[in-house]
C-alpha cells in the first residue's frame, strides 16, 4: 500500500490515543460513577474521568484543526480500486455521517461534563478533597450527559464494526492504514 493511501504518523497517534482515551473514560464512567454514591471514594476516579474528558477534548479540536487546515487523511485505498466499484455495504454508507458525529459527540460529551464540573465547583472540590455534592442530578447537564453517552456508544459501535468487517470478513489491510507499516 502507497504512502498516500496510509494516514500519517501524527494522525495514527492521534487517532489510536483517543481510541484509548475514550475507552478508558467510558469504562470509568459506567464502571465507577454511574448509580455509585458521591461518597469519598469516588473523588479519585471522578478526577480521571474529568482529566481524561478533558483531554479528548483537547485531542477532538486539534484532529479537527488539523484536518481541516494541515492535511486531509487519506482517501480509502480502496475506493480507487474495484474493491468497492459494486454498491458499498449499509455499514460502509452510513461512514459519511458517524466520522463528523463522531467529533461531535465525543466533544459534546466533553463539554456536558465540563457543564456539570462547573456549577458544582468539582475542580476545587477535587484539589481540596472537599465532599462531593450529594447528587449530581440536579444539574441539567448531568441528564444529557448519560443520554449522548449512549448515542456515542452506538456511533463508536459501528466504527468499530466497519474496521472489524473489513479486516476479517473481507480481509482487506483496512487497519494496516491506520497504522505505521509500509506495507
Ligand atoms: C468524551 C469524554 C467523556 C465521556 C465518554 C464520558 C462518559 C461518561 C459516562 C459513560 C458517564 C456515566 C453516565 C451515566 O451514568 O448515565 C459519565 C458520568 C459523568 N461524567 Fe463523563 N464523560 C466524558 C467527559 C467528561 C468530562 C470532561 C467531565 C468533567 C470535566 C465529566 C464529568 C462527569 C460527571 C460529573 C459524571 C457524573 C457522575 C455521577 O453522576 O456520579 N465527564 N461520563
Amino acid at each position: 500500500m502507497s504512502a498516500k493511501k496510509r494516514f500519517r504518523p501524527l494522525w495514527v497517534i492521534l487517532h489510536w490515543l483517543m481510541a484509548l482515551l475514550v475507552f478508558i473514560t467510558f469504562a470509568i464512567g459506567l464502571t465507577s460513577l454511574t448509580r455509585t454514591s458521591n461518597a469519598g471514594g469516588k473523588l479519585v476516579p471522578l478526577a480521571v474521568h474529568m482529566f481524561l474528558g478533558i483531554a479528548i477534548f483537547m485531542i477532538v479540536i486539534a484532529r479537527f484543526i488539523l484536518r481541516a487546515l494541515v492535511f486531509k487523511p487519506a482517501r480509502r485505498a480502496a475506493q480507487a480500486s474495484t474493491l468497492f466499484a459494486k454498491k458499498p455495504a449499509m455499514l460502509d454508507q452510513l461512514n459519511v455521517y458517524v466520522h463528523p458525529l463522531l467529533y461531535l459527540f465525543t466533544a459534546l460529551m466533553a463539554l456536558l461534563g465540563i457543564a456539570i464540573a462547573l456549577p458544582a465547583n468539582l475542580l476545587t472540590t477535587i484539589v481540596s478533597g472537599a465532599p462531593l455534592p450529594v447528587t449530581f442530578d440536579i444539574y441539567p447537564a448531568r441528564a444529557w450527559h448519560g443520554s449522548l453517552s449512549l448515542i456515542l456508544l452506538l456511533l463508536v459501535a459501528q466504527h468499530v464494526l466497519v474496521a472489524v468487517f473489513h479486516q476479517f470478513i473481507k480481509g482487506e489491510n483496512f487497519l494496516g492504514r491506520m497504522w505505521f507499516t509500509k506495507q
